[in-house]
């Protein structure tokens, strides 16, 4: 969780070794589509299902020492509200937004607001495909984005953010 401190505000010795030494969560979300990872258009998203992604994405993040959550949905709204909630509980965003990539300002909007760190994924090399894919109304709100690494891409996309939430 973020933690804001009023600027005058004393804070206990104790108290900030606590905050910091505390597992950072991170919330990777996977958009519209992606449930079908494994079966759909393998040519371009290879042949690992999202569970199987979701398995790689767990062992790195005990190595690197955060937790992390894994959420997938079809549907903007449930997004979005899963983006809203976020600083709640955790430290930052890893979002393979999908489609909603290139027509959700919804989502981007979101994020902004969200104030946590969210890094952008995508599978495949969203800049070599068709026109309407290399414009993303996410990348202005993340801190970066990672594209054409196939799971690396998500793999890679933790570590960013492990390293954001721990800096
Ligand atoms: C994607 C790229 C998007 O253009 C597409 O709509 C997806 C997956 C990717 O991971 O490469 O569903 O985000």
């Amino acid at each position: 969780m973020g933690h804001v401190f009023p600027p005058e505000t004393v804070i206990d010795e104790g108290i900030l070794r606590e905050v910091m030494a505390k597992k950072k969560k991170i919330l990777v979300l996977n958009g519209p589509n992606l449930n079908l990872l494994g079966k759909r258009q393998p040519e371009i998203y290879g042949r690992l299902t999202l569970d199987e992604i979701n398995k790689q994405i767990q062992s790195l993040a005990k190595e690197l020492d955060v937790e992390v959550a894994a959420r997938q949905s079809n549907s903007e709204g449930e997004l979005v509200s899963w983006v809203q909630d976020a600083p709640n509980e955790f430290d930052a965003i890893v979002i393979n937004p999908a489609a909603y990539t290139h027509s959700s300002i919804a989502l981007r909007d979101a994020i902004t607001a969200a104030a946590i760190p969210a890094v952008e994924v995508h599978i495949s090399n969203i800049y070599r495909r068709e026109e309407f894919r290399r414009h993303s109304y996410i990348a202005g709100a993340a801190v970066g984005q990672i594209a054409g690494f196939g799971v690396q891409s998500y793999l890679l996309g933790l570590r960013a953010a492990a390293a954001l939430c721990n800096a």
